[in-house]
């Protein structure tokens, strides 16, 4: 009997020392991850993308350290970009590409959001022991309805979440809102309805149609409708300007003050707590998002504006994860990836006119359309000793890249009864020529709505960009062109053109897509059946899934309202609001060298 225990502790003493010291060596060596998801930041805002009156060091740094992606490329918004990103596959695979005009989550308290049999890159790497933590923006669903259908963060893999689980919004500002971006007139288009109701009633009583109490019950009615849409724009900051710690609301209505210095203490104290094992930290910025917002540090720091402000404190956040990175000495065992999820939103201007969007450089168009300016994003990748230093991948590589890139690094298998349409990026990271292009093909869609799609044939260096429909460009303000109109641009509807044949681009030799190139030119006519074929192909392995936008999914339910404090007066405020000098300044960033144009002519 004796014996059998000391035999039996003695193989638990020995499967354990192997077992720890294989989780040991094993978790030293595992590569980190951190994905910068920059909100709305257009191909030519960064220092290191070209623009050279941006200060963006700490951008610009991982950009000389790891490789630019220079042709990567994104969902035209927010919502299924950031699915694409987190899964490895387009939203029109389960149900996020939407058919409705809604193509955003927009109430913190809606059923719409990412559904829980999807695999995100958190649950990917938390299954082979990873940490992982988001802090920052999530704008892919925030309720928990039950065990197996839970969209918020926490259900969707990442063990620490701190942030905004909507997005940041103009009515975050207190001062603008959604409904003046998209009618500048809204409030007095409410009173006007409120008094041609009355006027109606009014006429209808005084010809006898109603009687006194049909009058009354006309007029209530009438104040019940307008003074509750209105009641209901004003209450939008409560309602979705939400910060979360983890599934309670930590400040309501989200505050701007020091809110920058707030969120990067939370990510470095993430990785101050995790430096000892695997993680992953997604630190998805509230920039460059109108309402803009800034410290009193980066107030007229840029040379454009409160937009050039907002990106250059963004560009701080970015140094302070990366010096932390370094002063936990994980800098060398760490891949990084940043990148935008749309590019820059052209229509975006203050109610005084002042360019409140990102700059897409030459690229025609921006957010929510698939003009090149609203999909491609600028992307870095930096991973010490497998990517080289301050090199630059040009081939068509995108979001949905990213999973299986992860997966490849850390050696977790992706679940194999789905598709994925991401590819690993490790081959061109590393600079292997595969003898064929990553993507052949890829799709472009707006919504459900398949929009354009790229070929990139092996046998020419031609990247040929087919639009099937496109976005029609009104005049703005300043010289500007854009879906102006309606604030951001539509899937269907008036202001979309169909082209029959399609409009084709060479985007190696016309990046801006200016000239389309001829239809009946055979080698056009062949790249469009080409392209028409593999669309069929695509296309016939969709599976119809529950569409996220319906309207019944999109609508808050305020019994569902997240809320510190009694529904309707929420209101708390984020504990590190009283406490002082949370973080120094970055310190051994680069420094800025002005331009010639910047130094003041004498
Ligand atoms: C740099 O970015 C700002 C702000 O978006 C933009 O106005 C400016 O045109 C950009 N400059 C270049 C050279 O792209
Ligand atoms: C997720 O669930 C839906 C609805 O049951 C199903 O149609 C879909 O195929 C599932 N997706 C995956 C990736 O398993
Ligand atoms: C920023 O510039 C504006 C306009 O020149 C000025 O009114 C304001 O005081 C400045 N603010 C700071 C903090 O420098």
């Amino acid at each position: 009997m004796e014996l059998t225990w000391l035999y039996a502790s003695l193989i638990i003493a020995v499967c354990c020392n192997t077992f720890c010291a294989a989780t040991t060596q094993t978790s030293s060596k595992q590569t980190n991850f951190v994905v910068f998801i920059m909100d709305d930041v257009g191909m030519g805002d960064l220092g290191c993308f070209g623009n050279d009156t941006m200060k963006t060091p700490n951008i610009d740094r991982l950009a000389q350290e790891g490789a630019k992606l220079s042709h990567h490329l994104a969902l035209p918004l927010c919502t299924p970009s950031r699915a694409a990103l987190m899964t490895g596959r387009l939203p029109v695979r389960y149900g996020m590409g939407s058919r409705h005009i809604m193509r955003v989550f927009t109430f913190l308290s809606a059923k719409a959001g990412l559904p829980s049999n999807e695999t995100t890159i958190a649950e990917l790497l938390k299954e082979s022991g990873y940490s992982t933590g988001l802090v920052g923006k999530w704008h892919l669903g925030s309720m928990c309805e039950s065990e197996t259908e839970c969209s918020h963060p926490n259900g969707q893999g990442f063990d620490y979440f701190f942030g905004l689980p909507l997005t940041n919004l103009r009515d975050c500002g207190g001062k603008s809102n959604v409904f003046v971006a998209w009618d500048p007139h809204i409030y007095r288009d409410i009173v006007l309805t409120f008094l041609v109701l009355l006027w109606a009633a009014y006429t209808a009583r005084k010809n006898g149609y109603i009687g006194p109490q049909g009058f009354v019950v006309c007029v209530a009615t009438a104040v019940i409708l307008c003074g509750g849409f209105f009641a209901f724009i004003k209450s939008i900051r409560m309602m979705n300007c939400v910060l979360m710690e983890n599934q309670r609301v930590v400040e309501q209505p989200l505050q701007y003050d020091r809110l920058t210095e707030r969120l990067d203490r939370r990510a470095v104290s993430f990785l101050e707590q995790n430096h000892d094992r695997p993680f992953l930290l997604v630190v998805s910025f509230l920039q460059a998002h109108t309402a803009l917002f800034r410290s009193e540090r980066f107030t007229n720091h840029s040379r454009h504006g409160f937009y050039g402000d907002v990106v250059e404190e963004m560009d701080s956040s970015v140094g302070q994860v990366t010096a932390t990175l370094k002063r936990l000495g994980l800098e060398d065992n760490t891949f990084v990836y940043l990148t935008s999820d749309n590019g820059g939103h052209v229509e975006e201007f203050s109610e005084e006119g002042e360019r409140e969007g990102g700059w897409n450089g030459v690229f025609k168009g921006g957010k929510a359309s698939t003009w090149e300016g609203g999909i491609r994003v600028p992307t870095i990748v930096k991973y010490p000793g497998v990517v080289s230093p301050g090199s630059e991948v040009t081939e068509p590589t995108q979001l949905s890249d990213l999973l299986p890139t992860i997966a490849g690094i850390a050696g977790v298998p992706l679940p194999d009864d789905r598709v994925y349409d991401g590819k690993d990026l490790m081959p061109l990271l590393r600079g292997e020529t595969i003898g064929k292009p990553h993507h052949e093909f890829m799709y472009h869609y707006c919504g459900s709505y398949l929009h354009a799609a790229r070929y990139t044939p092996s046998d020419s260096d031609s990247i040929y960009k087919v639009h099937f429909s496109s976005v029609l460009h009104v005049p703005g303000p300043h010289g500007t062109t854009g879906c102006f109109g309606t604030y951001a641009c539509r899937c269907t509807g008036y202001s979309v053109i169909q082209h029959d044949p399609p409009l084709v681009y060479d985007l190696t030799h016309d990046p801006s897509e200016l000239n389309p190139l001829d239809p009946d030119d055979p080698e056009v006519s062949e790249v469009i059946s080409r392209m028409q074929e593999a669309v069929a192909d695509h296309q016939s392995g969709l599976v119809k899934q529950q569409d996220q936008f319906g309207v019944l999914r999109l609508l808050p339910r305020p019994w569902k309202q997240p809320c510190c404090g009694t529904f309707p007066l929420c209101s708390c405020k984020d504990s590190l609001h009283s406490e002082k000098p949370m973080l120094p300044e970055v310190v051994n960033q680069p420094d800025w060298v002005p331009v010639a144009e910047d130094i003041p002519q004498s």
